[in-house]
C-alpha cells in the first residue's frame, strides 16, 4: 500500500501527463501479486522495471529479489526518479530516467548482461503504434534466451504486438485493481 504522499505525487502527475501515467492510482495489491507469481525469483539476477512510477511494483520486487541480482527501473517520469531515488536505498538497484524503447542502451551502460525479466507496467493503450510496436521488439531483444517478459495493463491493445515477437503469450485477468487489468506473459 502506497504512503498517502506518494498516493498524492501520482494522482497529480496523472492530471499533468493523463496518457504517460494511464492511470490515477497506483496498482492494487492484488495487482502486485498476479505480477510477482509470474517471476522465478530464485533464477532472476537482470529483472528491468517499466514505468515503476511510485514504486509499488518495484519494492515488492525487491522483496523477493536475490541478494546478487538487479532491478533496473526504467522510469520517463522526472518526479518519480526524483522520489524514487530518494526513498529506496538498495544496493540493487538501478534507477534510469528514461523510456523503455532505450532499453537494451540502458542495459549496455550499466555493463548488465540482457534480462531474465522484464516487468512492464507503462500504457501501451495510449502510445501511438510505432512506439508500442517499437518498446516491444526492443524488449524482445534485450531478454535471454530463457527469459520472459511480464505486462499488466488495461486493455488488451498491446496483445496482437506481443503475439507478434514472442512465441506464447499466457493471459491472466485480475478484477480487484481500478481498473480491471490484464497480465500476459510473455515468452521468447
Ligand atoms: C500506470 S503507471 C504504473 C506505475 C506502477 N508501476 C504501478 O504499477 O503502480 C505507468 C508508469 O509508466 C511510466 N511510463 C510511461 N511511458 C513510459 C516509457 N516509455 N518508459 C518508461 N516509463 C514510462 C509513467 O510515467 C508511469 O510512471
Amino acid at each position: 500500500m502506497p504512503f498517502p504522499s506518494q498516493s498524492l505525487l501520482f494522482a497529480l502527475n496523472f492530471f499533468l501527463h493523463p496518457s504517460m501515467l494511464g492511470s490515477l492510482v497506483p496498482s492494487s495489491r492484488f495487482v502486485i501479486h498476479d505480477v510477482m507469481a509470474q517471476v522465478d525469483w530464485d533464477r532472476a539476477r537482470v529483472v528491468v522495471e517499466y514505468g515503476p512510477g511510485v514504486g509499488t511494483i518495484t519494492r515488492a520486487a525487491l522483496e523477493r529479489l536475490h541478494p546478487d541480482a538487479t532491478l533496473v527501473a526504467i522510469e520517463m517520469n522526472c518526479d518519480f526518479v526524483q522520489l524514487l531515488e530518494d526513498e529506496i536505498r538498495d544496493p540493487r538497484v538501478r534507477v534510469v530516467h528514461g523510456s523503455a524503447l532505450n532499453v537494451r542502451k540502458v542495459l549496455a551502460e550499466l555493463h548488465l548482461p540482457s534480462a531474465d525479466y522484464i516487468i512492464s507496467g507503462i500504457p501501451f493503450t495510449n502510445m501511438p503504434a510505432s512506439a508500442r510496436r517499437n518498446i516491444v521488439r526492443e524488449s524482445r531483444a534485450a531478454l535471454q534466451a530463457e527469459g520472459a517478459m511480464v505486462v499488466y495493463q488495461f486493455t488488451r491493445t498491446v496483445l496482437p504486438y506481443l503475439e507478434s515477437q514472442f512465441t506464447s503469450v499466457r493471459q491472466n485477468f485480475q478484477l480487484w485493481n481500478i481498473l480491471p487489468t490484464h497480465t500476459f506473459y510473455c515468452t521468447p
